[in-house]
């Protein structure tokens, strides 16, 4: 999987995601998308089976965290929507991501990519020890993860742009990194703590950006994401 721009398709019914892809029509690079809980929840697989007719690629972000047997059956049933990443969260232990693994290949042998979240990146230091007990260092939670995932059989983590050099090294270059926080240089930061360029992203290693509302919310939302797709990919 080369490097590319995924579009976080944060809306809450089907009909205001169509009015968004609509504008891409007529584009010759069709973008990749991430439908997320919000739209998943709202509509079902049935908008996932919809978009993949239009032809985009996936990343089903549904972060899945139950004990093993459950993932496991849940992967299963994500598996026939034939998208191309999903994922969990890597706290839910080692056994818990072998399931999925399990749950997600197919009969043929095939399977999307699975991917774990590490530490969101709402958590803080501050907020993890007191409230999950947790007393490392938070990159030194988010590197033993993101190795967890890896002896688990998984592909990569969402992470922070700034921690993707690291994974890298930590995990091997082929260990994807999946990295929301990007922002246009002088965009509005939103509810986002630790943000960069996709410029930025791209020299950090980055594999792909997770891009919402600098996309979404744009006057121009095509013009918004050619221009990430100019900065980070080509
Ligand atoms: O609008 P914005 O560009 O901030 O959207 C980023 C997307 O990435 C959202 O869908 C958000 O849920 C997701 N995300 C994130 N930070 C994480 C994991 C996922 O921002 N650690």
């Amino acid at each position: 999987m080369g490097k590319d721009v995924i579009v976080a398709c944060d809306f809450a019914s089907a009909e205001a995601t169509r009015a968004f892809l609509d504008r891409f029509k007529g584009e010759s690079r069709k973008p990749f998308l991430k439908i997320g809980m919000e739209l998943y929840y709202a509509e079902g697989p049935a908008i996932v089976r919809e978009i993949k007719e239009r032809g985009h690629r996936i990343f089903l972000d549904l972060k899945l965290h139950d004990i093993p047997n459950t993932v496991k059956k849940a992967m299963a049933v994500l598996s026939r929507l034939d998208v191309d990443i999903t994922n969990l969260h890597a706290a839910g232990t080692r056994a818990m991501m072998e399931a999925a693994l399990e749950g997600l290949t197919r009969p043929d042998g095939t399977r999307p990519k699975l991917i774990a979240v590490t530490m969101l990146t709402s958590t803080s230091q501050e907020s993890m020890e007191r409230d999950i007990l947790v007393h490392e260092p938070i990159d030194e939670v988010v590197m033993r993860y993101a190795e967890s995932a890896k002896a688990a059989g998984l592909d990569g983590v969402v992470c922070s742009p700034l921690e993707a050099g690291k994974v890298h090294f930590r995990c091997g270059a082929e260990f994807l990194t999946v990295t929301p926080g990007v922002r246009f240089a002088g965009g509005d930061v939103g509810d986002q703590q630790r943000v960069t360029t996709p410029a930025r992203a791209r020299e950090l290693g980055s594999d792909f950006i997770v891009v919402g509302r600098p996309i979404t919310a744009a006057e121009d939302p095509v013009g918004a994401y050619l221009k990430c797709v100019n900065e980070f990919v080509d």
